[in-house]
């Protein structure tokens, strides 16, 4: 059902259309953080449901238990909380009468996960809850390790609290953090182990990509706009390039990468999950398994690259030293907890096809990669030129076709980029550019997206989250990479200097389809 209410300002004749009438109500539950006491929780978790809390968009009543083995308090817990707030909240200064109301929903329990006796106390918290639905509304956040994410769930299984069947009047849900596996056979094992004990629509696998309004726009751009629905296929994109990029090395994180790597820590995951959103065919609605089961569509439908084609269609590199904004950057190398000869790959560069009737022949290229000359993510579409009769004999190949950048973060906002003439008495021809920006658009306020992501999963709407044959046909697209290049040392051509774009390789990779990057920049 959808509505649409005329804008108040009388200059503005705009119509805003809602469609989110149907939407799931939240209702009064417990959320349960296992990680208590981890980074996820202070950085993203509690600043997300403070916000959350003090928009008055949380059930009422509702509770949150942290678990982890460290021995402390509620009041410790909660002072803890409170200062990862002044450090990590979008908003400052911190609200201090809405923290302390927020905070008398928060509390601590001890416990080993790997121990029977920390789910027996946690049961014992939760009966003790003062409404029955706090007892039995749970949702469990697993913010720990990958290895503890299914003996959790059979745990939680075993004592009860995690019931398979949705009982009348009551529900319980698992959100599940990436990484989701390490390759497909993992993911399949995971996938097969969780839903042992729930449902698959009681599991929340994230990606916080997912929650972001740039990218729950793409969808709302490609088929409310028919200016664009038109041109969106082989017929007009001559090709698609998506970057993440980052201007961070891996710093402390260097135990973690060492074991991740820039495909599987974002090509299998976020930038699938973009370029999913950006190629698929129209869903039939907008429930959530209509466009889930479309992003598989669209991820089974990406050639998977067999063994001999690795080489041809993939760049990976590593960062050497080298400078960013004036600053001296390590070689990964020589980054704490990387091994010395280590060769993880800190930048990657695809270029893939999708075998499908609207895509045949356009390649989409995605990369990403560490110590980057700027954090960026976009997605650039470039369109075909047009025929060049009118302007061939000065202009050739220099006529620039037509892009439209969606930028993600930073800068968040659309670009179009067209040919106009240049004022004056000769007749020159340039690119022009159209923007629009979130911020000038709709103010400052920009949610994060574990906000929008929590308030998803307390309402029980899966469609930001991925469901387990996505997660599996991404391990598909990635897999037969990783095994190609099976262990193989880096060749000196993969290194890259810290503050560049990339190993030359990767703009010899488009150079030799007659294409070129285009750099995400400060300000476009
Ligand atoms: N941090 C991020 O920005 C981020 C981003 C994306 C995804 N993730 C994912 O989120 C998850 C958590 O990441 P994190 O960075 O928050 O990890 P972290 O800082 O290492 O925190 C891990 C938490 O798990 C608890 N824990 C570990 N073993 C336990 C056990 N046996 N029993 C009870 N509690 C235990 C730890 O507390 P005690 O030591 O007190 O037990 C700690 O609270 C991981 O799956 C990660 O991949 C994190």
């Amino acid at each position: 059902m959808l509505g649409c209410v005329n804008l108040s300002d009388p200059l503005d004749e705009l119509l805003v259309c809602r469609l989110d009438f149907g939407r799931k109500a939240v209702t009064p539950c417990t959320l349960i953080i296992f990680g208590a006491s981890g980074d996820l929780t202070a950085r993203k978790l509690i600043p997300a449901l403070y916000h959350l809390y003090r928009e008055k968009r949380l059930p009422t009543p509702f509770r949150i238990l942290g678990l982890a083995r460290r021995e402390k308090t509620d009041d410790a817990w909660r002072s803890e909380l409170r200062e990862a707030l002044d450090r990590y909240s979008r908003s400052q200064p911190v609200d201090e009468a809405v923290w302390c109301d927020f905070a008398a929903n928060v509390s601590y329990c001890q416990g080993d996960l790997a121990e029977p006796a920390a789910y027996a106390r946690l049961k014992e918290r939760l009966a003790a809850s003062p409404h029955p639905a706090l007892r039995t509304n749970l949702l469990f956040y697993l913010a720990i390790s990958p290895s503890q994410f299914a003996p959790v769930i059979g745990q939680l299984a075993a004592v009860g609290l995690l019931q398979r069947e949705d009982r009348e009047g009551s529900w319980q849900r698992a959100v599940v953090e990436k990484p989701f596996g390490h390759d497909r056979a993992s993911a399949r094992q995971l996938n097969a182990d969780l839903m042992r004990h729930a449902h698959e629509r009681q599991i929340f696998r994230i990606d916080h990509y997912l929650g972001k309004e740039t990218v729950q726009n793409i969808l709302l751009f490609r088929f409310s706009n028919a200016v664009f629905e038109q041109l969106w296929s082989r017929q007009n994109i001559d090709h698609v390039q998506i970057t993440v990029s980052e201007k961070l090395g891996v710093g402390g994180r260097g135990g973690f990468y060492e074991e991740v790597g820039a495909l599987r820590d974002i090509v299998q995951n976020h930038l699938l999950q973009v370029l999913a959103l950006v190629a698929l065919e129209p869903p039939v609605s907008l429930e959530a398994e209509a466009i889930r089961d479309e992003k598989v569509k669209l991820l089974k439908a990406i050639r998977v690259l067999d063994p001999s084609q690795v080489a041809g269609n993939v760049v990976r590199g590593q960062y050497v030293e080298g400078e960013i904004e004036g600053q001296q950057r390590l070689a990964y190398r020589q980054e704490p907890k990387v091994a010395p000869g280590s060769n993880v790959e800190t930048f990657v560069a695809l270029r893939l096809l999708v075998d499908n009737w609207r895509w045949s022949g356009v390649p989409f290229y995605v990369r990403s990669g560490k110590s980057l000359p700027l954090s960026a993510s976009e997605v650039r579409v470039q369109f075909r030129p047009t025929p060049h009769v009118l302007f061939a004999a000065q202009c050739g190949p220099r006529l620039d076709a037509n892009s439209l950048t969606l930028r993600l973060q930073p800068n968040e906002g659309i670009t179009l980029r067209f040919n106009g003439k240049v004022p004056g008495a000769s007749m020159q021809i340039r690119p022009v550019r159209m923007h629009f920006s979130y911020d000038a658009e709709f103010g400052a306020y920009t949610p994060e997206a574990y906000e929008r992501l929590l308030l998803e999963a307390i309402a029980g709407d899966p469609t930001l989250f991925i469901r387990s044959d996505e997660v599996e046909a991404s391990w598909g697209v990635v897999d037969p990479v990783r095994e190609a290049w099976g262990g193989e040392p880096l060749t000196e051509r993969e290194f890259y200097q810290a503050g560049s774009w990339g190993p030359a390789a990767a703009d010899e990779l488009l150079a030799r389809h007659g294409h070129a990057w285009r750099n995400p920049q400060p300000r476009s």
